[in-house]
């Protein structure tokens, strides 16, 4: 069946997730628009994107000149008003659910009537974010997984208003990233991390329970069960306040005890030990001169 053409891609928010959105998209040869609240922070996106691609030709899995090609494929700029003309726009913010519908309805307001709106969310009801929107029927979930370059999965997520046809273009753009698409319905956590998180709590459960220490927590799960990286490390690299903001979802969400999140991760969170990204979670991420 015939899907409408995509042909320029917003994104909003320049961190590791829209950074790397950006890539994919235009590493398959889309324009795009990647778009930030600062400058300074665009840089950096596309500093990451550059970095990306830079492992790429070096493990000669992209020539040079593709590499090249992408970067001339993504402009920056810190006003809404570059999107206007997009196809798509994804949204990926960080997860407030404030924060996403002000900006939802800012791209409502100045996106052409066509455009497809989706959020990379991980966890916050594509129902409620459509709903900021006077378009629902083009509202969708794109929820990529970290690191976007490599991971092949997009879960696609429906909400209650969203179209046949905006479901049918979305898998389809997907696939042309070279990603596997999956389409799941709203619900609290969407597949992924429905499964994902309860493992995680788990981890950290058995962890403060004493049943392991974190090498045999992980090296479990690594060798046992084929995972490329065990639970704890994986916290560490999702963010642990992010493992915790999901869990709460899914606790308020489902109203089921089988979802409270660990004390051990609430007050590790509570510490400022957030994972990679502030240094310390599970592990120790400090340069041996940063370490005290
Ligand atoms: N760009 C380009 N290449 C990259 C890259 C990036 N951002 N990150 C990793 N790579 C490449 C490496 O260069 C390497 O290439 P080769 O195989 O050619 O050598 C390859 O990926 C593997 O990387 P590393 O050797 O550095 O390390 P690794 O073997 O441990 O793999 C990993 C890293 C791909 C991240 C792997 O550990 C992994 O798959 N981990 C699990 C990740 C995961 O579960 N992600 C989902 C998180 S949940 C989420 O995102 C959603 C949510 O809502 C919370």
């Amino acid at each position: 069946m015939q899907t409408r053409k995509i042909e320029t891609i917003g994104v909003t928010g320049s961190g590791t997730m829209g950074s790397g959105i950006a890539q994919v998209f235009a590493q398959h040869r889309y324009c795009v628009r990647m778009t930030d609240v600062r400058q300074d922070l665009l840089d950096r996106g596309l500093d990451t994107i550059r970095g990306s691609l830079d492992r790429f030709v070096q493990k000669a899995k992209l020539t040079a000149a593709d590499r090249d090609d992408a970067l001339k494929k993504i402009s920056v700029s810190t006003g809404l008003g570059e999107l206007q003309d997009c196809d798509l726009v994804v949204e990926a913010i960080f997860e407030d659910l404030e924060a996403k519908s002000a900006l939802l309805r800012s791209l409502d307001r100045i996106c052409k009537p066509e455009t497809i709106l989706a959020s990379n969310t991980s966890s916050i009801s594509i129902t409620r974010l459509a709903a900021a929107t006077g378009r629902p029927a083009q509202f969708i979930g794109m929820h990529f997984m970290n690191p976007v370059p490599i991971m092949q999965l997009v879960e696609v997520i429906r909400g209650q208003e969203t179209s046949d046809d905006t479901c049918r273009t979305v898998m389809n753009m997907a696939r042309e990233l070279d990603k596997t698409p999956v389409e799941v319905l709203d619900y609290p956590g969407f597949v992924s991390n429905r499964i994902l998180m309860p493992m995680i709590n788990e981890a950290i459960f058995a962890l403060m329970e004493g049943v392991g220490s974190r090498e045999s927590i992980d090296t479990v799960m690594r060798l046992g069960m084929n995972h490329p990286m065990g639970p704890l490390t994986l916290a560490d690299f999702i963010g642990l306040d992010v493992c915790l903001n999901i869990l709460r979802v899914l606790q308020e969400g489902f109203g089921d005890p089988k979802y409270r999140p660990c004390p051990l991760l609430i007050r590790m969170v509570d510490a400022g030990l957030l994972g990679k990204k502030s240094g310390r979670g599970f592990y120790d991420y400090r340069t041996p001169e940063g370490k005290c």
